[in-house]
């Protein structure tokens, strides 16, 4: 995707205050502001649900990367369900579930993909769309992308809610971009700190606080 047609949230540092939304109190402490309230999240999907539509061709293996893609997974998925092409085709999807994990604390800690043979022998031939929840390094989604090479899919196109604009990027751009965000450690819709945030239903920057508070 060109950086024109993705949202800039590194452009004004207009983050909203804690006041301006509802947060779960016990999280009061451990977010410094809000970076993208959960409507606009909600709003955006629905467009990279057309978009995706609009540039598909037949039956679609959308792809999840767990625990972080979850959420965007979800409410992308029903969007697309509820959408057809410009002849009026809908979708047919399949899903698929991949567990990734890198990170301890806010330090990348290096890429482990927990893949059975079998699930990657259901990408042969086929169309898949990788749905992540953020795009940091690059290096997960590069390390995944040729890992998948060898089951032989047909194409593979990828979306991620965000883009983390920061020097440690190696360049990776997704097809499908939902934001791009300042170099700050996020949490919230899915994105978690050691597991914590996933029940937060904003994109927020974490604090100071809550780096300590849930750090392992
Ligand atoms: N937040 C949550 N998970 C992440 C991030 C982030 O900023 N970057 C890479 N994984
Ligand atoms: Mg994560």
């Amino acid at each position: 995707m060109d950086p024109s047609q993705w949202i800039d949230v590194t452009v004004d540092k207009n983050h909203y205050s804690l006041d301006h939304f509802v947060i779960p109190n016990h999280y009061e402490q451990d977010v410094s502001s809000i970076l993208i309230p959960h409507g606009v999240i909600m709003d955006r999907v629905q467009k990279l649900a057309r978009l995706i539509v609009d540039q598909n061709d037949g039956p679609l293996v959308v792809c999840c990367i767990l625990k972080g893609g979850h959420q965007y997974f979800a409410d992308l998925v029903n969007c697309i369900k509820k959408l057809t092409t410009a002849h009026g085709q809908s979708v047919p999807l399949s899903l698929e579930f991949i567990r990734v994990k890198s990170y301890q604390n806010d330090q990348s800690v290096g890429v482990n993909i927990s893949l059975t043979e079998n699930e990657l022998k259901d990408f042969e031939g086929k169309n898949i769309l990788i749905v992540e929840d953020i795009i940091d390094t690059g290096k997960t989604m590069v390390a995944l992308l040729e890992r998948l090479q060898t089951y032989k899919p047909k194409t593979v196109k990828v979306t991620s809610l965000l883009i983390k604009k920061t020097e440690r990027s190696n360049g990776y751009i997704p097809h499908y971009v939902g934001f791009a965000i300042p170099d700050a450690f996020v949490v919230g819709y899915a994105l978690d700190y050691n597991e914590h945030f996933r029940d937060l239903d904003h994109i927020c920057v974490i604090s100071e606080h809550g780096k300590k508070a849930y750090a392992v």
